[in-house]
C-alpha cells in the first residue's frame, strides 16, 4: 500500500503574483475612460496626424506580392531569411557592410534580438556586469535578469533640464571593468529622446574601447530620428573603433510592422572565425528558445528592399513619419520655454519633468494618459489634441 507523503509539491497554483506591465495597465486604463476627448500619450506605437497606426502602403504591396509568389512555408532555419539580413547589412552598418567579420541573423523583433545578444554575453562571461544608464527601456531590466546578469545603473538623464547627464555617463563607463557590457541606445532614447551628439558618440566610443568595455547596442528606431544613416552614427562609429559589438535592431518601427516581430542581431569579433564560433553559438541559444523566427514580416521587408522602386518609397513612407515626429515635436516645444527641449530630442518620445501626482492629475482632470515617470509619446497626439494637450500640461507646469 502506497504511504502518503506529508510534504505537499508545488504546484502551479502556488506561483506568487507577478507584478503588472504599468504600460499595459495605462493602456486598459485609457480604453476604460469613457471621455471622447481623452489622449493617449502612453502608447508605444507611431501615429499619424488623425490618430491611426497605418499598415504602410509599400508594406501592404509587398505582402501582395508575397501572397502572390509564396510557394512554401517549410521552415528556413534558425537564421530566419538569410537574404533580409544581407539586405539590412547597408542600412544598419553603412561603410562596414563589407566586414566579414560581422554576422548578423534574423530575430523576433528587437526584442529577441535583445535576448539573444544577452544570452550569448552570459554564456560567455556570466561575471560580466551589464552598465545601464537611467531611465532607460522598462524591458531592458527584464531580459538582463533573464539571463542572469548583474545590471549597474548610472544616471543618464536631468529630467528637471531635459539633459543628459553626460559626465555622469562617461565616469560610469570610465569604471566599467573590462568585459563589462555598455548597454546603448543607437538613437531615439526610448524614454527620453535624449540621443548623443556626434562629439558624445566619439567620447563614449574612445571610453568603451580604451576600458574593454562590450558595447551593445539597441538600435529600434532607425530613421525616426535624424535620418536613416545619421540614426546609425554611433553603431558605425563603435565599429570603427571595437573589434567586439552587438547590434539589437529592429524593424518594427521603421516598416510599422510591430506585431509581425522583425528584427534582427549583429556580431563582430576580431576574426572571421571567431564570428562563425559566436554566430555557432547565437543559432544554439536560438534554437532552444524559438527554434526560428516568424517568417512573414522579415519575407514582406525582403521584398521591399530587394525591389529598387519598393525601397525608394519605403524611405519616403519613413520621412513622413519622421517629419511628423519632428513637426510635432517643435510645435510643442514652441508653446512654452519650459518645453523648448522636446524639440531638440529624437525619436517618439520624451519625458516631461512632472511630478506622478501631477501626471495623475492630468489624467484625472484632463484625460490625458501618460506612464508615471511622465514619458510621453510626441505622435500619440492627432494635430487636433497638441493645443489642448500643451495647455494642459502647461497648466500642470504652473500648479
Ligand atoms: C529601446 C527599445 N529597444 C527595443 C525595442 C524592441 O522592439 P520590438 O518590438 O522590435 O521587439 C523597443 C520597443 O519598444 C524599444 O523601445
Amino acid at each position: 500500500m502506497l504511504t502518503q507523503t506529508k510534504a505537499k509539491a508545488r504546484g502551479l497554483a502556488d506561483l506568487p503574483p507577478v507584478a503588472s506591465d504599468s504600460l499595459l495597465a495605462l493602456i486598459a486604463l485609457c480604453d476604460a475612460d469613457p471621455r471622447p476627448e481623452k489622449i493617449d500619450v502612453g502608447v508605444g506605437v507611431f501615429r499619424d496626424a488623425v490618430g491611426n497606426t497605418p499598415i504602410l502602403k509599400v508594406m501592404k504591396e509587398a505582402e501582395q506580392r508575397l501572397l502572390d509568389t509564396q510557394v512554401t512555408k517549410a521552415y528556413l532555419g534558425s537564421a530566419g531569411d538569410k537574404r533580409f539580413a544581407e539586405l539590412l547589412r547597408p542600412i544598419l552598418l553603412g561603410h562596414h557592410a563589407g566586414d566579414k567579420r560581422i554576422l548578423g541573423l534574423q530575430t523576433p523583433g528587437g526584442c529577441g534580438a535583445l535576448r539573444l545578444g544577452f544570452e550569448l554575453i552570459a554564456t560567455v562571461n556570466p561575471q560580466a556586469r551589464v552598465l545601464v544608464g537611467t531611465p532607460t527601456w522598462p524591458n531592458h531590466p527584464p531580459i538582463i535578469r533573464s539571463v542572469r546578469l548583474q545590471q549597474i545603473d548610472y544616471p543618464y538623464y536631468e529630467r528637471g533640464q531635459g539633459a543628459i547627464r553626460f559626465e555622469d555617463m562617461i565616469t560610469a563607463l570610465e569604471n566599467g571593468e573590462p568585459g563589462d557590457v555598455a548597454l546603448l541606445h543607437g538613437c531615439c532614447h526610448n524614454p527620453t529622446g535624449a540621443d548623443l551628439s556626434e562629439e558624445q558618440w566619439r567620447e563614449v566610443v574612445r571610453v568603451v574601447s580604451e576600458r574593454g568595455l562590450l558595447p551593445l547596442i539597441d538600435i529600434a528606431y532607425q530613421g525616426f530620428g535624424r535620418g536613416l544613416d545619421e540614426d546609425a552614427y554611433g553603431v558605425r562609429l563603435m565599429l570603427d573603433a571595437c573589434d567586439e559589438v552587438i547590434i539589437a535592431q529592429s524593424c518594427d518601427k521603421n516598416f510599422s510592422v510591430y506585431r509581425d516581430r522583425v528584427g534582427s542581431l549583429w556580431i563582430k569579433t576580431a576574426a572571421v572565425d571567431s564570428s562563425k564560433t559566436a554566430m555557432a553559438h547565437v543559432h544554439q541559444r536560438a534554437r532552444e528558445m524559438w527554434s526560428m523566427p516568424p517568417d512573414h514580416g522579415a519575407a514582406a521587408v525582403h521584398i521591399i528592399l530587394d525591389d529598387e522602386e519598393l525601397s525608394a518609397r519605403w524611405l519616403v513612407e519613413l520621412a513622413a513619419m519622421r517629419d511628423r515626429i519632428n513637426s510635432v515635436r517643435q510645435r510643442i516645444a514652441a508653446a512654452d520655454p519650459r518645453l523648448t527641449f522636446i524639440g531638440r530630442q529624437f525619436g517618439m518620445f520624451s519625458m516631461l519633468p512632472l511630478s506622478k501626482e501631477q501626471v495623475l492629475k492630468l489624467r484625472h482632470d484632463d484625460a490625458i494618459y501618460m506612464a508615471d515617470s511622465g514619458r510621453f509619446n510626441v505622435v500619440g497626439l492627432g494635430d487636433d489634441q497638441i493645443d489642448r494637450f500643451t495647455a494642459a500640461v502647461i497648466g500642470a507646469l504652473n500648479s
